[in-house]
């Protein structure tokens, strides 16, 4: 069974073109709870072990300058097939084969300045949520019930 949970980063571009605002509408509109978030700086030591599955590649070090750069937004998003559902939302990788409507068609500058992070699996989402929140910053719907 899909798992109700999903990892999202507002990159630093985005962030820096005041994408903030409109791209929590979208993911808002889309029924996703917010169950966890914070606007931070990214250490290198943090941009370098967040993408350690990219270490080699040749856009690695140039993607951790970029996500060192300004402050990011980071999330928690729950929902039924929260993963499948959010990459819908967001988009391809690469904006310019990303779909109309979609916020990387919408906000984002390049592949690398893509406006936004999904978490690609269910696996990576726990592990990405594990990175950044602890059990003590999650509220998720049930809650708040
Ligand atoms: P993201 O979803 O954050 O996961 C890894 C990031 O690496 C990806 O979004 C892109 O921003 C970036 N990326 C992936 N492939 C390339 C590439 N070929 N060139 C530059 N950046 C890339």
């Amino acid at each position: 069974m899909p798992g109700r949970f999903t990892f999202t980063m507002i990159k630093p571009g985005a962030v820096r073109n005041e994408f903030i605002g409109p791209i929590l509408a979208m993911i808002n509109e889309k029924k996703f709870h917010i169950a966890a978030m914070k606007y931070i700086w990214l250490t290198q030591k943090e941009a370098r072990e967040f993408y350690s599955v990219h270490k080699g590649k040749p856009f690695y070090e140039s993607l951790v300058e970029f996500m060192t750069s300004g402050p990011v937004v980071a999330a928690i998003l729950e929902k039924e097939n929260a993963v499948e559902d959010y990459r819908k939302l967001i988009g391809a990788t690469n904006p310019i084969e990303a779909e109309e409507g979609t916020i990387r068609r919408l906000f984002a500058e390049s592949l690398e300045k893509n406006a936004v992070h999904g978490s690609d699996s269910d696996e990576n989402a726990i592990n990405e949520c594990n990175f950044f929140f602890s059990k003590y910053e999650r509220f998720p719907m049930e809650d708040l019930k």
